[in-house]
């Protein structure tokens, strides 16, 4: 098979914005209200973006159970869990947004859970102060994508759906201003061509084994973005949510939702043991109970301020039920107890957590009003992606911007649960507004040059031209292997050059992979096409995980157990220039004074 020119049609847009979850919703939101074409182009269905898998809430420091919340408590808090890496500007944007981001979505037509005097509720979450996630029971993400999708849809956007995006296209002096992909139904290719990008193209958790995200996260737009020069950073920085299901093994790694334990829910090993008062850091430690006793008065009626140590930040709770698990005092089929029946009533149960109470009894035969839980850590989020200006989202490379989970920087080396809903909403519109200035500044037509489609669209297509050559599931399934085994939760540098040794091999193997049969809906040539982005992102996470010599947030050296205060100081920035892929430390953006003097308690 060998494509020319006339193989491909095209389409011109001002905007094209690759993926439909919360993030490029919001975007072409904005960027339709300015009147600009705007395409929305999903690997998916439109509406099954991986952001209804964000389950227990969106947090915004709207103060409807605590008056005393604000934006700053808030910022304080998502820099606190980041381990301090995070760029501080956007973390400080998004805490002050937040709030706008969440009536917005009520006033167009999200149905939150409600207060007793008729405000939107607000939940528990791990290391947020106060309980400040706004939520639908524990369906938020699909009540946010619901929402969106309706607005976006009446303004004008148009969809492509069940399309692929293989690279992003650049003109000759460099902007990026297109990109090709195929439609999954028919193989056919197609290029579109636009006078700004936006990647919302969310997670990479499938490069693990066990992982929550779904089968769209394979980091697509971090290899696009590095493929054509964009910085990247701190790739090493990996989130591992302490509660994904581990049985029974089909369903390995599913979400349950923090949302849980923010309702009560309580870890224990398998000696009945509540083992989280055994893991508090000495950063957390003023403000989490250290007592059994204390931690329930604290859920009962927060007569004590100090909350259970069952909700620390993400990084903590997952590192202590490795522990639990690795000293041999793990639950049956290899995770840790996980109980909410003896906190809530059975409605209370099947009211506030339906999915979960659903998803236990289908998929495990699990009655969780009755019996725990068995949960374990599951790869869940990347904290690391595009480097962006804070204020507009644009990449560094002129013509692209990044928004969601796909951009780096807001949540540094760890992520508070219920922020990546709030991020979504809060960098999608700024993403919109970025590009949209480009946009309405670029003058001419966007020509992206005809040879990078014609060399995406023939690799695509290699693997028909060979029969006899290796499965791509073969492929992933290694893949899958060496990154849960050795890029982990717990890291060392022998197993991360390892894996890098692994990682390379891999990429020569895949020059060797063929499918079989046509290019209509075809999920192996599919899988095929998705392997060169989980090769290239597991490459970054690694390379980064060796650099980073210390332990902070998500990522975990056995080697390096402490934080190092020096690289706490730097972000780790990868990029490629001329086919060479370089990593560097450089400084943190500088916090202004006003905003340090609220973490003047620590060190
Ligand atoms: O646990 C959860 O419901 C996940 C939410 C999140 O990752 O923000």
């Amino acid at each position: 098979m060998n494509i020319v020119a006339s193989d491909i049609t095209s389409q011109s847009f001002d905007i094209l914005i690759i993926g439909a979850g919360g993030a490029g919703l919001r975007a072409a939101i904005e960027t339709r209200s300015r009147g600009l074409s705007t395409a929305v182009v999903c690997k998916s269905l439109f509406g099954k973006a991986h952001t209804v898998m964000a389950e227990g809430g969106i947090a915004a420091s709207l103060g409807n159970v605590y008056p005393e919340d604000g934006w700053k408590v808030h910022f304080r808090d998502t820099m606190r869990g980041g381990k301090m890496l995070n760029n501080w500007r956007m973390a400080q944007l998004h805490a002050q947004e937040a709030p706008d981001r969440v009536l917005e979505l009520e006033a167009w037509g999200a149905l939150f859970d409600r207060t007793e005097d008729g405000r939107i509720h607000q939940r528990d979450f791990g290391g947020h102060k106060y309980a400040r996630l706004a939520h639908v029971g524990d369906r938020t993400g699909l009540e946010m994508i619901r929402t969106l999708q309706y607005k976006a849809i009446s303004m004008g956007i148009e969809v492509f759906m069940e399309c692929k995006i293989l690279r992003l296209l650049t003109d000759s002096s460099g902007n990026v201003c297109g990109a090709i992909g195929y439609w999954r139904p028919s193989g056919d290719l197609i290029l579109f061509k636009a006078k700004a990008v936006i990647l919302a193209t969310g997670g990479i958790g499938k490069s693990w084994k066990y992982t929550s995200n779904s089968w769209e996260s394979t980091g697509d737009g971090h290899a696009l973005a590095f493929q054509v020069g964009a910085d990247m950073i701190d790739m090493e920085c990996v989130q591992f949510h302490p509660t994904g299901m581990v049985w029974p093994l089909s369903v390995r790694g599913l979400l349950v939702t923090e949302g849980v334990r923010g309702d009560g829910g309580v870890l224990r090993n398998s000696n009945n043991e509540r083992f989280m008062f055994n893991y508090i850091p000495d950063m957390f430690r003023a403000e989490t109970a250290d007592t059994e006793e204390e931690a329930d008065r604290w859920y009962a009626d927060h007569s004590s301020a100090r909350r259970t140590p069952d909700l620390l930040p993400r990084d903590e709770v997952a590192r202590a039920i490795n522990s639990e698990v690795k000293a041999g005092r793990g639950s049956p089929h290899g995770g840790v107890f996980l109980d909410i029946a003896t906190r809530l009533t059975p409605d209370e149960i099947k009211r506030k957590l339906p999915s979960m109470y659903t998803q236990f009894l289908e998929l495990a035969g699990v009655d969780i009003t009755r019996q725990p839980m068995e949960v374990g850590p599951t790869c869940h989020y990347m904290m690391g992606g595009v480097r962006v200006d804070a204020e507009t989202e644009a990449a560094t490379v002129p013509g692209l911007f990044a928004a969601g989970e796909v951009a780096g920087g807001m949540h540094g080396a760890n992520r508070l649960g219920g922020n990546s809903l709030s991020d979504l909403v809060v960098f999608g519109r700024r993403a919109g507004i970025g590009a949209a200035d480009h946009a309405e500044g670029f003058s001419g037509t966007p020509e992206p040059e005809m040879g990078q489609a014609l060399e995406a669209a023939n690799e695509a297509m290699r693997p028909f031209n060979d029969e006899n050559g290796e499965s791509p599931y073969t492929l992933q399934a290694d893949l899958q292997d060496c990154m849960q085994r050795l890029v982990g939760i717990i890291r060392t540098e022998a197993e991360l050059r390892q894996a890098l040794e692994k990682i390379s091999e891999l990429k020569d193997r895949l020059g060797r992979v063929s499918v079989n049969g046509g290019k209509q809906y075809n999920p192996s040539w599919n899988l095929a096409t998705d392997l060169p982005s989980m090769l290239s992102l597991s490459e970054m996470v690694t390379r980064g995980a060796l650099e980073r010599k210390e332990s902070r947030g998500g990522h975990t050296r056995d080697d390096y157990p402490q934080p190092d205060p020096e690289l706490g100081k730097v972000n780790f920035v990868q990029r490629k220039r001329d086919g060479e892929h370089s990593i560097q430390p450089e400084p943190l953006l500088k916090m202004p004074d006003e905003l340090k003097a609220l973490f003047e308690d620590e060190h």
